[in-house]
C-alpha cells in the first residue's frame, strides 16, 4: 500500500508543485485548498482517474477542517503518513500601512493555520509511530525579507519556531517536524507580482548564484524530508535560497 501525504494549499504554485513532486515517488497524494475549484482541477491534472490523487477544501483557518480531512483521508486510503503545511498569504503591504485586521488575517492563516495543522496530525501521528511534518517557512522570516510584508515575514519566523516545539515534543514518537525555507521560487504568484525587468534585476544583483529556486527542487527537498531514511532529521530548517542568507 502506497504512503499518503496530505497538502495544504496546494491548488497551485509550490503546493501543486510538491504534490506532484510525492505523486511522482509513488504516494497517494491528497491536495487541499481553500479554492475547492481550483485544487479539483489541480488534482485532475496530476491524476484524471482520481485513485492516487484527490482534492478537496480544506480551510486552515479551521482547526475542524484538519480533523475532517484527516478523517476522510483515512477512510479512503486506510492511512497517512505525511503533512505538508504549505497554505499561505503573501501580501507585500510596506511596514506601516499594515492594520490590525491584515495582520491578524496573515497570522491566522500563516501561522495559526500550520500550528493546527501540526496539532491534528502530531496526534495521529504519534499514535501511529510514524509519521512527518514539513512546514513551509521562507528566507523571509530568517532575515526580515525583501518583497514580501513584516506580517508574513514574522508568521514565517514564528513557523520555524512551532517546527522545534512540536519537534521536541514528538521526537521519541517517530514522528519528525521539519521547515524548508526557500528564497525566490521560480512560480507563477512571484512572476504576477514583479515586473520581468525588476525580476532580472534582482536575479542578477541579490541572489549570488543569479538564480531562482526551481519548484521541483523545493518538492525534492520536501519527499526527501518525509523519507524513512530522514529519522534522525527533526527541527531542522533546510535552505534554498541562492547564498543570499548564508548561516
Ligand atoms: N514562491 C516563493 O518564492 C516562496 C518563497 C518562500 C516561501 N514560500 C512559501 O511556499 C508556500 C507556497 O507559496 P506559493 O508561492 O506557491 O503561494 P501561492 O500564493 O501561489 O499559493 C498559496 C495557496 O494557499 C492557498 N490558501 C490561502 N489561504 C488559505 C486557507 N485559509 N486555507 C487553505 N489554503 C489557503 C491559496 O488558495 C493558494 O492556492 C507558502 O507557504 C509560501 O510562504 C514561497
Amino acid at each position: 500500500m502506497s504512503k499518503v501525504v496530505l497538502i495544504t494549499g496546494a491548488g497551485q504554485g509550490l503546493g501543486f508543485a510538491i504534490a506532484q513532486g510525492f505523486y511522482d515517488a509513488g504516494y497517494s497524494v491528497v491536495l487541499t485548498d481553500v479554492d475547492e475549484n481550483l485544487v479539483a482541477e489541480a488534482a485532475k491534472s496530476i491524476d484524471d482517474s482520481r485513485s492516487r490523487a484527490i482534492g478537496f477544501k480544506l480551510d486552515v483557518l479551521k482547526k475542524d477542517d484538519f480533523q475532517q480531512s484527516l478523517d476522510f483521508v483515512i477512510d479512503r486510503f486506510g492511512r497517512c503518513d505525511v503533512l505538508v503545511n504549505n497554505a499561505a498569504m503573501t501580501p507585500t503591504t510596506p511596514v506601516l500601512d499594515i492594520t490590525s485586521e491584515e495582520f491578524d488575517a496573515v497570522m491566522s492563516v500563516n501561522l495559526r493555520g500550520t500550528l493546527f495543522g501540526c496539532q491534528v496530525f502530531a496526534k495521529y501521528f504519534s499514535e501511529n509511530g510514524f509519521g512527518r511534518i514539513i512546514n513551509m517557512a521562507s528566507l523571509a522570516g530568517q532575515m526580515g525579507g525583501t518583497a514580501s510584508g513584516a506580517h508574513y515575514a514574522a508568521s514565517k519566523a514564528g513557523i520555524m519556531t512551532l517546527t522545534k516545539v512540536f519537534a521536541r515534543q514528538f521526537a521519541d514518537h517517530g514522528v519528525t517536524v521539519n521547515a524548508v525555507a526557500p528564497g525566490p521560487v521560480d512560480v507563477p504568484s512571484v512572476r504576477d507580482k514583479v515586473p520581468a525587468e525588476k525580476l532580472e534585476h534582482i536575479i542578477n544583483t541579490m541572489i549570488p548564484v543569479k538564480a531562482m529556486s526551481s519548484p521541483g527542487l523545493i518538492a525534492s527537498m520536501v519527499v526527501m524530508l518525509a523519507s524513512e531514511q530522514s529519522s534522525t532529521v527533526t527541527g531542522a530548517c533546510w535552505d534554498a535560497n541562492g547564498g543570499i542568507y548564508m548561516r
